[in-house]
């Protein structure tokens, strides 16, 4: 299919946009995931015309048959991605080639078609300029941009749906999580895992979310902020939490985070930081880590920090780890330098206060 039209953005009207005093309110203390801008973009696709009819109008619920593929077999992919307001008051997005670039591999993963990187990011670009008014003046705020894409076919056959809707929604976001405490803790999953070889731990698509949901709600119920899964194959090595990676600073100046080795998400932020981090004289080791090491590093002092990171999280300490055995603390419990350093310049760079050597703020 041609890509022309693709970006070709029909601009509705919008006949009853949010009041600005509404506005305002909304947008005074947003959290995360709450509160939601009054735009949406959408693209559609079926099999005969491909990409069309891309519109941007007022947000608004979604008509769907009950049929529809994605509500029985779950065809449904999605990315997050922040816009930010840069020092001198313009707004950028941060890589946003990089989220379509894995958009498409979670669309080849779940059998669902590419869509054009140009278009991708256009969409988010047409988006962020609509709600430019609900950036949320919040200490590390930002309009967080959730793309994703789902199978509207009315069939129940099992096979690759033949139509599909691609939609981009916002959300003013401050803090992902609210306890504002350090350092969060978390909970080692011993029943339950992520993703096995060969599966779609890889693909950010709706159902690794679900399948996280009660081991998530185990670790809340147990008093803690995040879930941490260990792989399918050994219940041994380190995966990454509900929906972050995860990176261990040792007292040696060594950074570990696990391969990228399909069961995990291939994160943005997890990228950004090796490159930093490689910057800043650290020895980077992609390899696997296991859990008992991870206590007996932390114990005797050889692991300093541990951090988490994703685009909502952006870079967040991890200061307790509890699990069946026992609790372990890392460093002080609180902040560590290097996540602290690494966290600083990546929002600088983000923010547009620190030079961007890396070309990935892309202004709008
Ligand atoms: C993100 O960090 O953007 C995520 O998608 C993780 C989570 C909010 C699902």
């Amino acid at each position: 299919m041609a890509d022309a039209p693709i970006i070709d953005i029909a601009r509705l009207p919008h006949p009853a946009p949010v009041p600005g005093a509404t506005r305002q309110q909304a947008i005074a203390d947003p959290g995360f995931g709450k509160v939601f801008t009054d735009h949406m973009l959408t693209i559609e696709w079926s099999e005969d015309r491909g990409w069309h009819d891309a519109q941007l109008g007022p947000r608004q619920p979604i008509p769907l048959d009950p049929a529809a593929s994605v509500l029985h077999y779950a065809q449904e992919i999605f990315e997050g991605l922040k816009a930010y307001r840069l020092a001198d008051g313009s707004m950028a997005l941060f890589r946003p080639d990089r989220n379509a670039r894995r958009f498409n591999e979670s669309a080849r993963r779940l059998a669902m078609p590419e869509l054009p990187e140009a278009a991708f990011v256009e969409a988010c670009r047409a988006l962020a300029l609509a709600d430019r008014d609900w950036f949320p003046p919040v200490d590390g705020g930002s309009l967080y941009l959730r793309p994703f894409m789902f199978a509207t076919e009315a069939f129940l056959g099992v096979r690759p749906a033949k139509q599909y809707k691609f939609v981009v929604i916002a959300s003013p976001a401050g803090n992902y999580f609210k306890s504002g405490a350090p350092a969060v803790s978390i909970w080692v999953a011993a029943d339950h895992t992520r993703a096995a070889p060969g599966g779609t731990g890889a693909a950010k698509c709706g159902g690794n979310y679900a399948a996280s949901l009660v081991p998530q709600a185990d670790a809340i119920a147990r008093g803690h902020d995040q879930v941490v899964f260990l792989d399918a194959a050994e219940r041994r090595w380190i995966e990454e939490l509900g929906g972050m990676n995860l990176f261990f600073v040792f007292a040696d100046g060594t950074l570990i985070t696990p391969p990228l080795t399909g069961t995990i998400l291939p994160g943005i932020t997890r990228d950004s930081l090796l490159l930093l981090a490689r910057e800043e004289g650290l020895t980077i080791r992609e390899e696997r880590y296991a859990i008992d090491q991870w206590r007996d590093d932390a114990e005797s002092g050889r692991l300093v920090e541990t951090f988490a990171c994703g685009t909502a999280a952006v870079v967040t300490p991890v200061g307790r780890v509890a699990g069946e055995d026992g609790a372990f603390t890392i460093g002080s419990g609180g902040p560590g330098q290097t996540t602290q350093r690494l966290r600083e310049r990546l929002v600088a760079i983000q923010r547009g206060a620190a030079p961007d050597p890396h070309g990935w703020v892309m202004r709008l």
